[in-house]
């Protein structure tokens, strides 16, 4: 009796953990998980590479508060008549979704001038 208890708890467990492994992965197929930096890279940085006419913008070109400021004041302003060349010249405000705008936003903060990990994006 006590052996079979054992038998069944360790059952228990495996499932247990495959299916927390299976809810991960679903997650990461749902796309729930935007990557930001992949984002920044594919909506930003084209417009906005080294020596580009509308100024170079990298996550460490900000401090965090400017970044913030910028997000949530000046993005919808600054980019409501940007039509991307390089998105089948869609508007960039279109193009870019809430998710994958709150994903870039968290990555550009994340890694701004005085983040604790500066970084230029690639
Ligand atoms: C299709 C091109 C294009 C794309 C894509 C684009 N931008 Fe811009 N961006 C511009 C233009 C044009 C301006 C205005 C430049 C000017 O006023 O001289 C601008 C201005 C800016 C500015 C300066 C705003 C200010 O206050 O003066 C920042 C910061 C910026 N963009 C960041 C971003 C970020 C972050 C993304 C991605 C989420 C992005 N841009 C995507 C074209 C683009």
């Amino acid at each position: 009796m006590r052996r079979l208890s054992i038998v069944s708890t360790v059952m228990i467990a495996g499932f247990l953990v495959l299916g927390l492994a299976g809810i991960a992965t679903a997650e990461k197929d749902s796309g729930q998980k935007l990557d930001g930096r992949k984002l920044f890279k594919e909506y930003c940085k084209p417009c906005h590479t080294e020596g580009s006419e509308n100024g170079e913008y990298t996550p460490m070109t900000y401090i965090q508060d400017q970044w913030e400021e910028f997000f949530d004041d000046d993005w919808k302003d600054t980019h409501a008549d940007v039509v991307d060349p390089h998105h089948d010249g869609q508007k960039v405000l279109d193009e870019i979704t809430p998710e994958m705008f709150k994903a870039i936003r968290d990555f550009a903060i994340d890694h701004a001038a005085d983040s604790e990990h500066p970084m230029t994006c690639g």
